[in-house]
């Protein structure tokens, strides 16, 4: 009895130290409720209340990853992700806001993409199903999921995002100007045409 007690605490351990990145998303249950009257009276200007943005400069929150909006919005309020915006927005909610927000926005069905320039998306289609090898890039759908739908819970989805913001983000992680262990070295083995590719094709993932 005495090993099998020592054994699960040891186990415990293990769990918590892997789990460890994950520590700023609170546990405790989502208020859906307190989730929409957030995003209908906030987030609502920029990425529509229910998270499908109509402005390609804003990023589509329908049904994202909510650990990863979570992640992020934490990363918004600790500044280790810099963008003046998302800092302000993010600074005024409590740990419990955003689990709700999240929540509500995962909930939300993303409104449907097309991709339309076929050159480039036979290109992504390529990048995204099995990386670059000549430059060590895995394929994305590794991650991000065949559908482009994401992972819970560090995986974002990529499916039905704005292509501009996507190459964006990958030309930021690449340059540092959003540090990341993973995506950084990913993305510095893209080409811009790569990038401007796989951004395109994973606009039109549903
Ligand atoms: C004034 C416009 C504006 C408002 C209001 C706003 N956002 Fe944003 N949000 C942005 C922009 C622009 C970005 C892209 C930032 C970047 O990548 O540099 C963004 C990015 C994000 C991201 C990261 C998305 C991704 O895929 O990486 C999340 C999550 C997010 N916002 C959540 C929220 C929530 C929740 C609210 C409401 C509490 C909110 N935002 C309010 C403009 C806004
Ligand atoms: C080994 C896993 C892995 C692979 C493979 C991978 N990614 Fe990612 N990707 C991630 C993680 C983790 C994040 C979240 C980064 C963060 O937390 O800021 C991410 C974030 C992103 C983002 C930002 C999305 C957003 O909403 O903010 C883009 C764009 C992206 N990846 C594109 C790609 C592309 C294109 C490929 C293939 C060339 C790829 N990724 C391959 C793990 C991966």
């Amino acid at each position: 009895m005495r090993v099998f007690t020592g054994f699960a605490g040891v186990m415990l351990l293990v769990y918590a130290g892997a789990a460890a990145p994950a520590a700023a998303v609170p546990a405790a249950k989502p208020d859906m409720e307190r989730g929409k009257q957030i995003a209908s009276t906030v987030c609502v200007a920029c990425h529509g209340a229910d998270g499908n943005s109509t402005v390609p400069a804003n990023p589509m929150l329908a049904g994202q990853q909510g650990g990863y909006i979570a992640a992020q919005l934490a990363a918004f309020k600790a500044g280790t992700r810099p963008s003046p915006i998302m800092q302000g927005m993010a600074a005024g909610l409590s740990p419990d806001d955003i689990r709700s927000v999240a929540a509500w926005f995962e909930s939300q069905k993303p409104a449907a993409r097309f991709a339309h320039d076929k050159a480039l998306v036979d290109r992504g289609q390529q990048i995204w199903r099995a990386g670059v090898k000549a430059s060590g890039v895995p394929a994305c759908a590794g991650c991000h999921g065949a559908t482009g739908a994401g992972n819970p819970v560090q995986y974002p989805r990529l499916a039905g995002q704005y292509p501009d913001l996507s190459l964006g983000w990958l030309k930021a992680f690449a340059s540092g100007a959003r540090p990341h262990p993973v995506m950084g070295p990913i993305a510095s083995g893209l080409t811009e045409a790569d990038m401007k590719a796989v951004a395109e094709y994973a606009s039109g993932l549903r």
